[in-house]
């Protein structure tokens, strides 16, 4: 069985319907939301950071999995009315009791975290050539064990250069690239 056919069915038409729209809002593949989906779920993982929540397409996806593991999402992102269009797919996927929604700079925002803000897995989808700004940002808070993934590391191998370059240099991650629709990283903080 397909991964979405287990969600409830108005959760299946509005995923289906925003696949629709997918380019105008930007949101990642069904497949690189389904390995989410499954990697959450398997690490168990319970505390997740979005940078980039759009029209909120993946943290639908994100909430689902989360709602199996028992945590949380904190989403982040600047556009209003795309704000009020991700609150309302949240709710209408029941979703909407364990997504935390900022509106705002995601620099500012993962400044101002709270020091003992701890994540398991950051899922950065916002300006590309911000991602070495979020990835310092997210370190601190990130969980040894944690992960950090990053998408269109392929799509946008230019932009995100700095970003791998410096991941890839630093001993306490092991990164990899999958080859997903827009290549995603996958960095597992290891020290
Ligand atoms: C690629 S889209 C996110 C798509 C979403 N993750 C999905 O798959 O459904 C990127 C979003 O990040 C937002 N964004 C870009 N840079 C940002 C920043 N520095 N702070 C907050 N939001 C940002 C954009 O407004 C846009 O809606």
């Amino acid at each position: 069985m397909n991964i979405i056919e287990t969600f409830d069915i108005t959760t299946q038409n509005i995923l289906k319907e925003l696949e629709k729209t997918q380019h105008d809002f930007w949101n990642i593949s069904r497949v690189t939301a389904e390995f989410m989906y499954n990697f959450i779920i398997d690490a168990n993982i319970k505390s997740v950071v979005e940078i980039g929540t759009s029209n909120g397409y993946s943290g639908i996806w994100l909430g689902k999995a989360l709602k199996k593991t028992g945590g949380r999402l904190l989403t982040i992102e600047f556009y209003e009315k795309r704000i009020v269009l991700a609150k309302d797919n949240f709710e209408k996927c029941g979703v909407a009791d364990i997504i935390d929604i900022k509106q705002g700079d995601a620099s500012t925002i993962l400044e101002y975290l709270p020091e003992d803000y701890k994540i398991d897995f950051a899922f950065v989808d916002a300006c590309k050539k911000q991602y070495i700004d979020f990835f310092h940002l997210i370190h601190p808070h990130l969980k040894t064990g944690g992960y950090i993934a990053c998408d269109n590391v392929i799509s946008h191998a230019q932009k995100v250069q700095t970003f791998l370059n410096d991941i890839d240099n630093n001993p306490d991650y092991e990164n990899v690239i999958l080859p997903l629709p827009a290549g995603l990283s996958l960095g597992k903080k290891i020290k």
